[in-house]
């Protein structure tokens, strides 16, 4: 049995939950991959850089309680990663759309004290990825992001592992959960807030939720997804972003009742000179369209490829666990070195 040590930097709704998960999955890591896993380190804002080089008590953390024995305050980042020791750091602090910071700092940080760098934050692969890839690279470690798009559905190591050579000519996709949950709201006759609200109690909304309902979560998505896939670095100030505020009940109804519902649709097209052109906005779908049978929380790319015409992945109502798992996945990766 291997033993490793997490660090969990980050414990709102995503990181409660995958500290749940890694609960639940105890026993399959054990019997599966001989992998003993404790959290040796919790940090936010609120609580400071919490540390226990015996493991946290699962339950009770989760439960939010940190009264318990053996933990301590360590002063800063660098003393927190140097006496919890993590094999990995499981990042999920609030997205910063202007610079991915601090995420960046942290994951360059745990990388440069030997841990795994794996990040729920689509804010540090817009504005770190290069950097953090060479570095984790460098100090033969991985930097890890799958949970940041499509929550736990493979995108990024689908195009690693199994599509070698071939070139994204653009995409579509639906990627922003809590504006597909408002519209609905809308649809069936409750109102703006009333579909905040729902998405807020799914706990799928961004800690602002101005980010999802002006298009930003997806604005950033598309971003890293370019950056990654496309090998060109796209910034959110280069997509044409609008939001759903602009729309009404009565237009929402009407096109639910014609067929052709709105929806909050990303897009990014290669041109022929290389370039890439992005743009994030509510769009009204045809019946055919595979994203306009995106539900509730679904969530879903469609790839247009040089060796594949259309290749389109749909994930059907991910919730937290879902999201949680992509990180976990991400770890078992990491740890395996695929
Ligand atoms: N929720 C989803 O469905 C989902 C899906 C995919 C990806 N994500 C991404 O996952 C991340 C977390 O989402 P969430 O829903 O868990 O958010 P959340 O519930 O708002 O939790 C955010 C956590 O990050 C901490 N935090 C924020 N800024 C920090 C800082 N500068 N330094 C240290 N800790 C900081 C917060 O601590 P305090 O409370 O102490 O400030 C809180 O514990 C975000 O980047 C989000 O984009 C979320």
């Amino acid at each position: 049995m291997q033993r490793y040590n997490l660090c969990f930097l980050g414990f709102g709704n995503v990181g409660r939950a995958l500290a749940r998960l890694f609960g639940t999955k105890a026993a399959e890591l054990a019997q599966l991959y001989g992998i003993d896993c404790r959290i040796t380190g919790v940090a936010t804002r609120r609580l400071g850089w919490l540390w226990n080089a015996e493991g946290f008590k699962l339950e009770t953390l989760i439960a939010g309680n940190m009264d318990q024995a053996n933990i301590q305050q360590a002063r800063d980042l660098g003393e927190w990663l140097e006496k919890a020791q993590p094999a990995a750091v499981l990042e999920t602090t609030s997205l910063n759309v202007e610079t991915g910071q601090p995420a960046i700092n942290y994951l360059r940080a745990s990388l440069q004290a030997g841990a795994h760098a794996i990040t729920a934050n689509k804010g540090a692969v817009v504005y770190g990825y290069e950097e953090l890839t060479d570095l984790a690279r460098r100090v033969g470690k991985r930097f890890l992001f799958e949970s940041t798009v499509l929550d736990s559905a493979p995108v990024f190591s689908l195009f690693r592992e199994c599509l070698p050579a071939v070139r994204l000519r653009g995409f579509d996709g639906v990627f922003n959960s809590t504006t597909n949950v408002i519209l609905e709201a809308m649809e069936t006759g409750r109102t703006f807030a009333e579909g905040v609200k729902a998405a807020q109690e799914l706990g799928v909304t961004e800690t602002d939720p101005s980010h999802d309902v002006e298009g930003w979560d997806s604005t950033v998505k598309v971003c890293a997804l370019a950056t990654v896939l496309m090998k060109t670095s796209v910034r959110p100030s280069d997509v044409r972003r609008e939001g759903i505020r602009a729309l009404d009940a009565q237009t929402l109804r009407q096109a639910r009742a014609e067929g052709r519902p709105f929806k909050l649709v990303s897009r990014a097209k290669v041109a022929a000179d290389g370039s890439v052109s992005a743009s994030v906005r509510p769009e009204q779908l045809s019946a055919t369209d595979p994203l306009s049978c995106v539900r509730g929380t679904s969530l879903a790319v469609h790839f247009e490829l040089d060796m594949m015409p259309g290749l389109t992945i749909m994930s059907h109502r991910p919730n937290l666990q879902s999201t949680a798992y992509g990180l976990l996945a991400d770890f078992i990766n990491a740890i395996r070195g695929s």
